[in-house]
């Protein structure tokens, strides 16, 4: 059996297998395309129906299924069932699971890489909070689910270029620049920049509610801001710097950098460009003195690129941004890491690129993602209704170090070690559920050991890391580990298709992918943990520790895909 030399999965064995047989009449692609995955485990892990083949052969498939199950080598099966014209293909345990362990004892970390992508760039618009707002859980959501993505695609060879898309402009900086010198103070912003600029801004609203005057005064600064007054571009500048310097603290225990933090500012002197090119392509028009882009045709609302007073706007940024990043990357695709509320956003601005005629904008993706909600309400900032990051951080991080200080007392790392389980599962709450859905945050459950969490399967690495401790193991890549038994074998399908599901997490932009996949990796371990003597003496102990070291090549992988660390005991 050639099997075991070079990686397969089992469709592509099954697709070997018959292909050996049919040769003069079907291809390989043929074969591969015609396989099924059977309903049910009873009918095997995969099918071959023998229907194409009875035209050339002029029998009745049935008797097909049961002549080529005659002659099909049958190394690689337990049996091959003939169920009417199916062909069902029961893999052998011991061939799967030693091919298995044999390529993860061989590549480790780096099983499931692959260079589909070329290192081609893709660029990743993610995180983007704005100035002198605190940074709010839908915010989060993007930083850790634009960090994953980014980690999934280099591991299938893209090149990915994190861009933090800051809200550094915008008429609430008139707001704030008035709110500031009515009743601000320097060293309250120097204390605790972002709550002070918060309450100032929430404080304006307040007040401009009974004083409309107040919106006519943050408009005026605003004017200035654009027109780079001193005294205005001196307050937006420290606003941004001090805003900056709270944000990185939150970028620093989530362990996320990025590449670029060009901002919306930075395309102030950049959009005249855009606005010349869509003159030119005769697509504005006037409307109420505003210029628009008419997107009648794509079923959405115009795009309005000026205001009526010469304004700019998010999209007008958003269309020279765009711009810049191609020139600037040649992206082969450029993300967009932000909340489902935005899509229609996102819609008009590929459409009005598309208008331009610009061929790139069919590789721009919105991967929007849901709400958190807090006892089923949205956070706002307007209200000051927030909960802020810093502070569900280091929370996160205390109830960590509770359960650590009950479970490991002697663990000498134990702050280290909260800071990673706690910051872990914070991180791993957030991917764990398809990005689209909708979830209330709930600190408790966030940092259970128990459950699908993000604890529980860093506690499940580090309990199987002690396994191998305990036996002084170290994996073989030149040995042979075979297994028989029913609850391995489910933890080697796991571990078989991880390269697939890698894939699926890419093609798919779903960090989730990876996290169910280490949620389901931690549960068959533990079960086959509890069923199985995994140290006791005889010939199949060392198969034993290499699958226990494979689970933890692999979750230790899954993990650091979400952008969490496994520590090695906890
Ligand atoms: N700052 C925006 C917000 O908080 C998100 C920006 C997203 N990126 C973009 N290129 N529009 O809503």
């Amino acid at each position: 059996n050639e099997i075991g030399g070079i990686w397969m999965n089992n469709q592509e064995i099954v697709a070997q297998a018959v292909f050996e047989v049919v040769k003069e009449n079907l291809t390989l692609p043929e074969v591969e395309r015609l396989l099924e995955k059977p309903k049910s485990v009873d009918h095997g892990d995969v099918a071959f129906p023998a229907f194409a083949l009875a035209k050339v052969f002029r029998k009745a498939p049935q008797q097909i299924a049961a002549e080529l199950a005659e002659k099909i080598n049958p190394d690689a099966f337990e049996k091959i069932e003939v169920v009417g014209p199916y062909l069902n293909f029961f893999m052998k345990k011991e061939v799967i699971s030693s091919m298995v362990l044999k390529q993860i004892a061989k590549e480790a970390s780096q099983f499931g890489n692959s260079n589909i992508g070329n290192e081609g760039n893709v660029t990743i618009d993610m995180s983007s909070p704005n100035i002198a707002k605190p940074i709010s859980m839908g915010h989060l959501r993007s930083t850790v689910i634009g960090n994953s993505i980014s980690l999934i695609l280099s591991k299938i060879g893209y090149q990915p270029i994190k861009i933090n898309h800051l809200g550094d402009w915008g008429t609430q900086f008139g707001k704030l620049i008035v709110a500031y010198k009515k009743w601000g103070s320097e060293e309250k912003v120097k204390a605790e920049p972002i709550n002070e600029l918060l309450r100032l801004y929430v404080e304006f609203h307040e007040k401009a509610e009974e004083e409309p005057e107040l919106n006519d005064e943050a408009r005026a600064w605003f004017k200035k801001l654009e027109e780079d007054d001193e005294e205005a571009l001196e307050l937006w500048k420290w606003f941004r710097s001090e805003s900056l310097k709270e944000f990185n603290k939150i970028y620093s225990m989530l362990e996320v950098e990025f590449d670029s933090y060009n901002g919306e500012a930075f395309y102030n002197d950049k959009m005249d460009e855009v606005v010349t090119m869509l003159e030119e392509k005769h697509l504005l028009q006037t409307s109420e003195g505003a210029e628009i882009v008419n997107l009648d045709k794509y079923d959405l609302n115009p795009a309005l690129i000026k205001k009526s007073d010469g304004a700019t706007l998010y999209i007008t940024r958003d269309l020279s941004a765009a711009l810049f990043r191609k020139r600037e990357y040649n992206f082969v695709k450029s993300l967009y890491v932000v909340g489902n509320e935005q899509s229609g956003h996102f819609k008009q601005l590929k459409a009005v690129l598309k208008e331009m005629d610009f061929d790139w904008s069919d590789e721009m993706v919105h991967v929007p993602f849901g709400l958190i909600t807090k006892d089923g309400k949205k956070l706002s900032t307007r209200k000051g209704k927030i909960v802020l990051l810093e502070e569900v951080l280091n929370e996160a991080k205390d109830l960590a170090f509770k359960q650590i200080e009950e479970k490991n007392p002697d663990l000498p790392n134990k702050e280290e070690v909260a800071h990673q389980v706690g910051v872990g599962a914070v991180i791993f709450h957030d991917l764990k559920n398809d990005r689209l859905n909708n979830f209330d945050f709930n600190l408790e459950e966030v940092v259970r050991f128990e459950g699908e969490t993000g604890p529980y399967v860093q506690y499940t690495h580090a309990r199987a890391m002690s396994i191998l401790e305990k036996a002084a193991f170290t994996v073989d890549p030149e040995a042979v580990y075979a297994l028989n038994d029913a609850d391995s074998w489910e933890i080697i399908k796991l571990l078989q298709s991880y390269p697939e599901i890698v894939m699926q997490a890419a093609d798919q932009y779903e960090p989730s992918v990876i996290a169910k996949h280490s949620i389901r990796v931690a549960q068959a371990f533990n079960k086959y943990y509890a069923h199985t003597k995994v140290l006791v003496d005889d010939e199949e102990k060392d198969a034993r520790l290499a699958l226990v070291h494979a689970v933890t090549v692999i979750l230790k992988e899954d993990l650091r895909l979400l952008g969490v660390h496994a520590p090695n005991k906890m």
